[in-house]
C-alpha cells in the first residue's frame, strides 16, 4: 500500500521535473527525491497533500534556478531549492497540462505522409561512418570473449573482479553481437563486414579491463563525432542508440578499474580519422571480403610518461577518488611514429600511416575532451628523433570553479596549427593533424 504511494509520487515527481525548465536537473532530483522518501514515511493520508507539495516545489526550484542557469561561471551547485515541508501554499491544477494537443510542427522525418524511414547510408559518408563503425563492434566483441577467456576466474577474482561482473563482460560481448547484426543489417550487400582477428596489448585481468576502458572511449567519441553529420537521421537513430550502450561499457570499465567513473561534464566527438587511426593497429587479419576503410591512418602518438591507472591492489568500485594522476602543468612527454609504417590487415592491402601533404610542422598538442579542443604549444620538439612534450592545459569547462579540468581519458593529437574549434566542425582538425593518441588524464 505504501510502497504504491511511494511510485505514484515519484511518476508525479519525475513528470514534474522533465517538464520544468533550465533547471540543474541532478541537484532538482535529488531534492525533490529526498522531499519522496520524506513523505513515502508518513501516514497515507498526508501523501495527497504532500503530492501536491512535491509538485509545487518541483516548480518552485524551477523558476528560483532558471534565472541562474545562463550564468555558468556560478557554482551550479550554489543555491538551495525551497524545502517542500515548508510549503503551505494550495495546488490548482494548469489548465494548460491537460487535454490532447498537436505536436509542434517541425522537425525532420515527422510528417505521418512523408516517406517512411529508410535505415541504410545515404551516400559515401554515411557507409564509411557505418563501415567503420562496424569494425569497431567486432573488435570489441572479440576483446570481451578473449579477455574473459586468457584469464582465469582465480585471476579475475584477485582483480576484484568476481562472478556477476565476469557476467556482465560476457553479457557485453552479446551486446556487441546485437550492435554488429543492426550495423551489417544497414550496410549494402557488396560492403558487409565480418569479423577480423586481432592482436591485444593486455597480459594481466587489469591491463584487458583498462584497454576495453580505452577502446570502448574512442568507440563511443569515433561514433558521437560523425553522427549528427549523417544524411542518413534513421541510420543515426539506430547508431545512437547503439552506442549510448556502448557508453555504459566505457563507464562499468572505469568502475571495474576503480576509477571515479565520470571525471567529465560531456563526453567528447572525435573525427572518424582518429578513431581508425587508434583501431587499425590491433586488427592482424581480416577476410578479403571485407570492405576497406577509407578513412585517414595517422601516425599514433604515444606518451611516454602515461601513467598506469591500475595497481596490484586496486579493486572495482562503484567510484572512487582515485584521479589526481596529473596536475595542470605536469609535462607530458610524447614520442610518434613516422609515416608510411604499415599496419592492420597487412595481407589483403593493410594500411600505411600519413598525414596531409600542406601539413607543416608540429607546434601544439591539441587535447580533445568534452566540448573542447585545448591547444598547448609544444616544447623540445625534435623532429628527427619524432619526441616532443607540452604541459597539461589548465582548463575549467566554463571557466567555472567547479568545472572539470582535462581529465579522465582523452585524446591528444600533434598539430600544425591552433584551429579554433568547436563540437561541430571538429573534423576540420583532420587537415592538421601529425599524430594522434590518448592520454590517462586523470
Ligand atoms: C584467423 O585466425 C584463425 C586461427 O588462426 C585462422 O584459422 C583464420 O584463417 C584467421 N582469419 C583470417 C581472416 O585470416
Ligand atoms: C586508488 O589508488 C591507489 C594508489 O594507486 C591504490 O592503492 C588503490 O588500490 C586505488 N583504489 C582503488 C579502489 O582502485
Ligand atoms: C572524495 O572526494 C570528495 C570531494 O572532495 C570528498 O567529499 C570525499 O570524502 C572523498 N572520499 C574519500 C574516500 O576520501
Ligand atoms: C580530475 O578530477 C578530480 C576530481 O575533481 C581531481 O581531484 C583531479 O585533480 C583532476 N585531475 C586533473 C588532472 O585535473
Ligand atoms: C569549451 O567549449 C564550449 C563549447 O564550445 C565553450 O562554450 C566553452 O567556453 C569552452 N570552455 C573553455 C574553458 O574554453
Ligand atoms: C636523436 O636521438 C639520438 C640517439 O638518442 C641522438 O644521438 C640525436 O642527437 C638525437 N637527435 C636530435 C636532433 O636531438
Ligand atoms: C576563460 O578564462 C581565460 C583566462 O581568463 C580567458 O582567456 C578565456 O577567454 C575564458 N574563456 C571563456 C569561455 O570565458
Ligand atoms: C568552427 O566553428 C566555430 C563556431 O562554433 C567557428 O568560430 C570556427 O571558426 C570554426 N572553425 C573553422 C576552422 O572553421
Ligand atoms: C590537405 O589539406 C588541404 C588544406 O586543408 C586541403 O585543401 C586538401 O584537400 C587536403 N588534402 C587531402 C588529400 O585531403
Amino acid at each position: 500500500m505504501r510502497s504504491t504511494f511511494k511510485l505514484a509520487v515519484l511518476a508525479a515527481t519525475l513528470s514534474a521535473v522533465q517538464s520544468a525548465p533550465q533547471v540543474h536537473p541532478a541537484r532538482q532530483l535529488i531534492s525533490v527525491l529526498s522531499s519522496v522518501v520524506a513523505s513515502a514515511t508518513e501516514s497515507a493520508a498526508s501523501v495527497t497533500s504532500s503530492l501536491s507539495s512535491v509538485i509545487e516545489s518541483a516548480s518552485t526550484t524551477a523558476s528560483a534556478e532558471s534565472s541562474t542557469a545562463e550564468d555558468a561561471s556560478s557554482s551550479p551547485y550554489a543555491s538551495t531549492p525551497t524545502s517542500f515541508s515548508s510549503y503551505t501554499g494550495t495546488y490548482s491544477p494548469n489548465p494548460a497540462a491537460t487535454g490532447y494537443k498537436n505536436l509542434p510542427p517541425g522537425g525532420v522525418g515527422t510528417d505521418p505522409n512523408g516517406p517512411p524511414p529508410d535505415y541504410s547510408p545515404s551516400d559515401e559518408f554515411d557507409l564509411q561512418s557505418l563501415i567503420l563503425a562496424t569494425y569497431q563492434e567486432y573488435i570489441e566483441l572479440d576483446l570481451f570473449h578473449n579477455g574473459l577467456a586468457s584469464y582465469s576466474t582465480g585471476e579475475f577474482d584477485d582483480a576484484g573482479i568476481d562472478e556477476s561482473q565476469r557476467y556482465l563482460l560476457q553479457f557485453m560481448a552479446e551486446q556487441e553481437v546485437g550492435h554488429s547484426t543492426a550495423f551489417n543489417n544497414m550496410l549494402p550487400p557488396d560492403s558487409k563486414v565480418q569479423i577480423c582477428n586481432y592482436t591485444y596489448p593486455h597480459d594481466s585481468v587489469r591491463s584487458f579491463i583498462d584497454f576495453s576502458q580505452v577502446l570502448t572511449r574512442w568507440g563511443e567519441a569515433g561514433v558521437y563525432g560523425f553522427l549528427p553529420h549523417l544524411t542518413s537521421r534513421p541510420m543515426a537513430q539506430i547508431m545512437l542508440q547503439s552506442i549510448t550502450t556502448e557508453a555504459k561499457q566505457q563507464e562499468a570499465f572505469a568502475m571495474m578499474e576503480g576509477l571515479f567513473p565520470q571525471v567529465y561534464w560531456f563526453n567528447m566527438g572525435l573525427p572518424q580519422s582518429y578513431a581508425w587511426s587508434l583501431l587499425v593497429q590491433y586488427i592482424s587479419a581480416c577476410p578479403p571480403s571485407n570492405p576497406r576503410v577509407n578513412f585517414n591512418v595517422f601516425p599514433l602518438l604515444f606518451v611516454l610518461n602515461q601513467p598506469q591507472l591500475y595497481s596490484d591492489d586496486s579493486q572495482s568500485a562503484v567510484a572512487t577518488n582515485n584521479t589526481s594522476l596529473w596536475e595542470p602543468g605536469s609535462s607530458i612527454e610524447f614520442a610518434w611514429e613516422a609515416n608510411g609504417v604499415q599496419k592492420g590487415p597487412i595481407e589483403t592491402g593493410g594500411y600505411a600511416t600519413a598525414v596531409n601533404s600542406s601539413a607543416g610542422a608540429p607546434r601544439f598538442a591539441a587535447f580533445i575532451h568534452q566540448l573542447n579542443v585545448t591547444y598547448v604549444p609544444l616544447e623540445d620538439v625534435d623532429t628527427e628523433n619524432r619526441t616532443a612534450s607540452a604541459p597539461l592545459p589548465d582548463f575549467r569547462m566554463f571557466n567555472s570553479t567547479n568545472g572539470p579540468n582535462v581529465n579522465g581519458t582523452v585524446f591528444v593529437s600533434l598539430v600544425d596549427e591552433d584551429v579554433y574549434l568547436t563540437p561541430y566542425n571538429l573534423s576540420l582538425i583532420v587537415d592538421h593533424t601529425l599524430a594522434v593518441g590518448y592520454l590517462h588524464a586523470y
